[in-house]
């Protein structure tokens, strides 16, 4: 049995494996409402078995613990080899993933645990991303509801369910950071801020792992792509990515270290290369960063042949180089390619790899199986399985999950009163669009065991709430493509009714997710079509769009008075947006991306630098005045500004910021380095700075209150803004709360000229705020 390692030895043990450790860093820290539930992966009576049983293995068994294939409906180009059983009866596989049954499972553990020699049991990996039968809203959506609590939810719900069908390994949560919406992969994560992300990956990896490991209804998480894999050049996936050290550590890598400190037990290392060196024979990331410097004592699973791929990549030019640049760079485990299983044990009789680095490797594996409690309860209870899934408690939290992911773009008044929500009274509503009565895409790009048959759509909640006969429903187009006679019914259908909702957007499976990127990001096929020839019927619209990332509208955002992104909402889709158009919920999503005008702005995120020469207010109207107007980081044919900022969304009621307190208005850097060295910022707040928010509408809401911090003056130049701390509260009609946030010194820390996460002397300016461009503000000072 595993016991709880107090967290002050495991930082000991930290550093005393990384004497190194410059990037110990403050800012996995930063996420206090979020305080780390971390257990140790192991204790010194589960190593020492660990050991006994390494030394009763041979190499080609232990080569075995490092080998996975997928041996269900592939999620990549092949399986790997198909002969699974008989290699499972020889100890030569480790890990399978794709199997979904407990009967399935079972059946494989029987083999490995009943008819391999040392009976070490196989672990099940599956991609349970957004929920496993229960489907939740996708991962982008989960995120846009800044709601840590819901999001662990969400993520125990999916393990309850995913465990009782044998699958005791996620490949998730997704945390790279996404500035780019034509990667199709953002659907699959939190958005493009570290803190955030950090945030949204210690909650998952929470909600997955639960207190103990070793509880049946634990799953491990798996923190991936490590890393960089969210820059890919031009938004489209698998490409390279060129990142500088700074930026790598100050926005790329915060959420894995959060994830790890949260006790991650497993990271997955990425397709892309870093720098010209794949990220899956990165030894300055795979070993020096995660291994020496955050003592990450888990499995590193190397993406989808992403070994394989080494050599397209160009730094192998045959499989057994592959196998051991990966394996030396720090990749515990191969999945798909078979490179380890074809060359592992030949390395080592060659002398190019130490048979030590297979045992340390594999004692990582045999570490999280013995973590998860495998030995002792390898097997899965069939009898229970049916009864895990779908628990009402459970779709009830779906459907508060997909009300909470919504986020209001826009509200504008039709005659005297916003649009949204719709009146009791409305007698008649159109209801258009593919995404309208559409059951599979719901469930976005990563459904696991969520059905289509379990989703409730829009069509159908609408028709429960105000009857059937009162929805004149019209498809308009398909995603792609259409008919004229399609388009035609729906204009009838909006000219016959008060009001016309439109649900339009992408494909879920085909156009998010992996391997979806997207050069263009408008609506596809006829939709923009049906959406102006419906607009000109004259009756008020509300535009409702699916999608899996922003899509560039300027036509509908002009037009269109009321505008909500749907996201791809799970399995409780269309109760959610029901209850959300009629206003018994109230919207409180904020976006966790920068929302573009254009395809051409992208890649577009809010924490960007200055520059050297800023633009001001932007008028497309003529053309530069003056050369301060010219000379300027602009585009001439588009606004610098996203269409809707980082951290926008609309309530029904509205919030008003004043009244902004700071406790004080200078500190110096020998202080707040003194605390980040010894770690008191984990205690103490240096920094105590708050605002007064008044519900000034008629309607309870939740407004998520933001706290963002610039510092001029740095030996390296920082964003515009940084997110440091947020707040969710709910506010009755006209209640004002004041609400406080507490800095530590790590909330000024910066990777530095130096290489070094610290303190500098600088001008602070702190604004809290309601999203990223705007809130009140004021400016201090950090002396030396
Ligand atoms: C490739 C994807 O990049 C990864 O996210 C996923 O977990 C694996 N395939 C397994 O399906």
């Amino acid at each position: 049995m595993k016991s709880l390692l107090h967290r002050s030895a495991v930082a000991a043990l930290i550093l005393l494996l990384c004497p190194l450790a410059p990037s110990l860093a403050p800012l996995s820290e930063r996420t206090p409402q979020a305080a780390s539930t971390r257990t140790a992966l192991s204790d010194p009576g589960t190593e020492k078995k660990i050991e006994e049983l390494l030394r009763k293995m041979t190499l080609e068994e232990k080569v075995g613990q490092l080998v996975q294939y997928s041996a269900g409906q592939p999620t990549g180009p092949g399986t790997g080899r198909t002969d699974y059983e008989d290699m499972i009866r020889k100890g030569e596989v480790g890990a399978l993933f794709n199997i979904t049954t407990a009967r399935q499972v079972n059946a494989f553990q029987h083999l490995a645990v009943e008819q391999s020699r040392l009976h070490i049991p196989l672990l099940f990996g599956l991609d349970v991303i957004h929920g496993f039968k229960t489907e939740f809203p996708v991962p982008l959506a989960l995120a846009s509801s800044w709601n840590l609590e819901l999001v662990e939810q969400s993520a125990r719900v999916a393990a309850r369910e995913a465990s009782a069908s044998g699958i005791r390994w996620t490949f998730s949560p997704m945390v790279d950071i996404a500035r780019d919406a034509r990667w199709g992969r953002m659907a699959e994560g939190s958005g493009e801020d570290p803190y955030l992300g950090m945030a949204m990956a210690r909650a998952y990896v929470r909600g997955y792992q639960g207190t103990r490991l070793d509880a049946p209804d634990s799953i491990a998480a798996c923190a991936k792509h490590f890393v960089g894999y969210g820059a890919a050049e031009g938004g489209r996936d698998y490409n390279s990515t060129e990142i500088s050290e700074h930026t790598l550590r100050q926005f790329y890598l915060p959420p894995f270290h959060a994830a790890i400190d949260e006790g991650a037990a497993t990271i997955m290392s990425a397709f892309n290369s870093l720098n010209g060196v794949p990220a899956s024979a990165n030894p300055f990331t795979l070993t020096q960063i995660l291994r020496r410097e955050w003592g990450f004592q888990g499995i590193v699973d190397g993406d989808y042949t992403a070994l394989a791929e080494l050599i397209a990549h160009g730094i192998a030019n045959d499989g057994v180089t592959a196998a051991r640049k990966a394996f030396l760079a720090g990749v515990d485990m191969d999945m798909v390619s078979s490179l380890y299983h074809d060359h592992l044990v030949q390395l080592v009789h060659s002398g190019d790899v130490p048979e030590s680095a297979i045992d340390e490797a594999v004692h990582r594996v045999l570490r999280v199986k013995f973590a998860l409690g495998l030995f002792e309860h390898p097997f899965t209870e069939e009898t229970k399985e049916a009864g895990a899934m779908l628990h009402p408690d459970s779709i009830v939290l779906a459907r508060t999950a997909a009300e909470q992911s919504f986020v209001l773009l826009k509200n504008a008044k039709v005659a005297t009163s916003p649009l949204l929500p719709l009146s009791a009274t409305t007698k008649t509503l159109a209801l258009i669009g593919p995404l309208a009565d559409d059951r599979a895409n719901m469930l976005g790009s990563w459904a696991a065991q969520g059905r289509p048959a379990n989703v409730s759509t829009l069509r159908a909640a609408l028709a429960a709430r105000v009857g059937a006969q009162n929805v004149h429903y019209a498809k308009g187009s398909e995603i792609l493509g259409g008919s004229d006679t399609q388009l035609a019914e729906a204009v009838k259908a909006a000219e016959q009714s008060d009001i016309a909702i439109l649900a339009l957007g992408e494909n879920a499976p085909e156009m998010t997710g992996e391997a979806a990127a997207r050069a263009f990001l408008g609506l596809p096929g006829r939709q923009e079509e049906l959406l102006e020839k419906v607009v000109a019927t004259g009756k008020p619209v509300v535009l409702l769009i699916f999608s899996g990332r922003p899509l560039t509208l300027p036509w509908a955002f002009e037009h269109v008075p009321a505008v909500m992104a749907a996201w791809f909402p799970g399995m409780q889709a269309g109760p959610a947006l029901v209850r959300t158009l009629f206003g018994e919920a109230n919207p409180s999503g904020r976006l966790v991306v920068s929302w573009p005008r254009s395809v051409g702005q992208e890649p577009l995120y809010y924490n960007a630098l200055n520059t050297g020469r800023p633009a001001g207010k932007i008028d497309l109207a003529r053309p530069p005045r003056n050369g301060l107007e010219k000379y300027v980081s602009r585009y001439i044919d588009e606004q610098n500004a996203p269409q809707f900022p980082f951290g926008f969304g609309l309530s029904y009621t509205a919030f008003r910021y004043g009244n902004l307190h700071i406790d004080k208005m200078q500190m110096s850097a020998k202080t707040l380095n003194e605390g980040l060295q010894v770690g008191e910022y984990k205690q103490n707040a240096v920094l105590s700075a708050g605002a007064d928010i008044t519900n000034t509408g008629t309607s309870a809401g939740v407004e998520t209150v933001q706290c963002y911090l610039r510092l001029q003056g740095t030996s390296v130049a920082q964003p515009v803004r940084v997110l440091s701390k947020f707040q969710r509260i709910t506010l009755a009609p006209g209640e004002t709360r004041k609400v406080t946030f507490l800095l530590g010194p790590d909330a000024f820390a910066i990777w530095n000229d130096q290489q070094k996460f610290a303190v500098e002397p600088a001008k602070v300016t702190l604004w809290i705020a309601p999203d990223s461009s705007q809130g009140v503000q004021a400016t201090l000072e950090i002396t030396k």
